[in-house]
């Protein structure tokens, strides 16, 4: 079997995650970004400022005719740390806007379907998730699941109640105690390599006691699996009450398909990484597309896109430019054109009909497509990684301090909102034609 390595755990890169723990190295690149972001503002304010008040005269000659309201402008000395976070946040919206008003890929459904819950849903949620959380037994769950994604997961599984829950890819077991955490007296079944319990020897992980752990020398892939004969033995006759998450870092399309010949109707995927990113080919890839809206890209050096994507680098540590994104021919899709599996140790490069072809399956058997929304914006959670602009808005949005501090997300240390990379729930059915 595969051998677990560091290379086998958590997403893409190590390059970019094996600082992850390293909470000096991540101070500092906190701070580095924070100068950065700050003398970006002031040098665009100090150059502008001459520009602004003069447009600023001639606006409030103008405006003193009709207005009574005014709007603020921005322009203000250096080191009012007030009127910097107001800048700092006001050209976090700039730049949002750039992609914002492209919009994100989002994979179509059937039927326009979508989930049950309302934002005010997850809010109540998030209060009652954060003393949870807070109770976890691995505390530092570097390469694993970060504080967005297990409470996509919580929330899901608890809204769901399935009668049965399948986890593939477990690592240290962090997944299957929030599943344990949603549904009590739930049985799990836990596909991974290596047994949690030979953590344990080294540090914190989490064994279920109501769990069917195929590992170690009974470890089994997804594919490989008899679903039929493992539900029979489970008591499980109904397949829409199965949940099944996957955070294995295998292609997605795989994966779907594998559980739709099983039956199985409720998916989530963990890792759904944006195009260009990511050890494996995943939803969000594969919706992008020219006809969907956000979707499709351009490789052009003096492109709008290439000129968006080079400022957003400067903010977002995973936002990445067409250099990176774009592969040989001008192939975008997947990452540089190839669809990645198994933590990127398969790349198999495809051309944009088979990719396009790919999409039009996915849709042909998409009941719902969801991406659970970041937590809270990046100006409350101080997260300095997705870039918000090629996520859906965030639950509790920037400049709702209260309301963050409320849910008790203040309280949490500001590394556990680093993971975040579109969660996203499926439900699925048979194509229908
Ligand atoms: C990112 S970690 C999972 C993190 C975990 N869910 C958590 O909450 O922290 C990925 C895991 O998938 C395992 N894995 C590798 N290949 C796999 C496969 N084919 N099927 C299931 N798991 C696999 C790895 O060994 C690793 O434990
Ligand atoms: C993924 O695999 C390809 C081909 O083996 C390699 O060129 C690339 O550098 C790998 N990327 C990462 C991030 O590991
Ligand atoms: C396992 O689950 C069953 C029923 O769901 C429950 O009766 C039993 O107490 C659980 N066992 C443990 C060890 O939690």
């Amino acid at each position: 079997m595969m051998q677990e390595s560091m290379l086998s755990a958590r997403r893409s890169p190590p390059s970019q995650e094996e600082d992850d723990g390293d909470d000096e190295s991540k101070i500092r690149k906190h701070a580095f970004l924070a100068a950065r972001i700050s003398m970006h503002a002031r040098l665009a304010s100090a150059s502008h400022c001459l520009a602004v008040s003069l447009s600023l005269l001639l606006l409030l000659l103008v405006a003193s005719f009709f207005l009574s309201r005014s709007r603020p402008v921005i322009c203000v000395p250096a080191y009012d740390s007030i009127a910097r976070t107001t800048l700092f946040e006001a050209s976090l919206e700039g730049l949002a806007s750039d992609f914002g008003s492209l919009g994100v890929p989002w994979c179509r459904s059937k039927h326009g379907k979508t989930v049950e819950w309302t934002t005010k849903d997850l809010l109540k949620g998030l209060e009652e998730f954060v003393p949870i959380y807070e109770t976890r037994p691995i505390k530092n769950n570097m390469y694993g699941m970060g504080f967005d994604h297990s409470f996509g997961l919580w929330f899901m599984a608890r809204w769901l109640k399935p009668d049965l829950m399948i986890e593939s890819g477990a690592f240290k077991g962090h997944s299957t105690w929030v599943l344990r955490q949603a549904m009590p007296g739930t049985r799990i079944i836990s596909l991974s390599p290596r047994h949690p319990e030979k953590y344990l020897k080294k540090g914190p992980a989490y064994v279920d006691a109501n769990c069917t752990y195929f590992s170690g020398k009974d470890f089994l892939d997804f594919g490989s699996v008899d679903w039929g004969n493992v539900m029979r033995k489970h008591g499980i006759s109904d397949l829409s009450r199965v949940l099944v998450f996957f955070d294995d870092h295998q292609n997605e399309l795989k994966r779907l398909k594998q559980a739709l010949k099983a039956g199985f109707r409720h998916l989530i995927f963990e890792d759904n990484y944006d195009t260009g990113t990511g050890d494996h080919y995943s939803l969000r890839q594969i919706c992008d597309q020219f006809y969907i809206r956000g979707g499709g890209h351009s490789c052009f050096k003096d492109s709008d896109e290439a000129r968006i994507r080079m400022k957003r680098k400067r903010f977002w540590e995973k936002a990445v430019d067409v250099d990176v994104l774009c592969g040989e021919g001008e192939a975008w899709w997947g990452v540089k054109g190839y669809m990645r599996d198994d933590f990127n140790h398969s790349n198999k490069a495809i051309s944009y009909a088979e990719h396009f072809q790919n999409s039009r399956f996915v849709e042909s058997v998409l009941d719902v497509y969801w991406e659970l929304p970041p937590v809270a914006g990046p100006s409350l959670t101080h997260q300095t990684r997705y870039d918000p602009s090629r996520a859906p808005d965030p639950i509790v949005e920037d400049g709702t301090y209260g309301l963050f501090r409320r849910l008790g997300l203040a309280r949490l240390e500001t590394s556990v909102f680093n993971g975040y990379t579109q969660m996203v729930y499926l439900q699925i059915s048979a194509p229908t034609s």
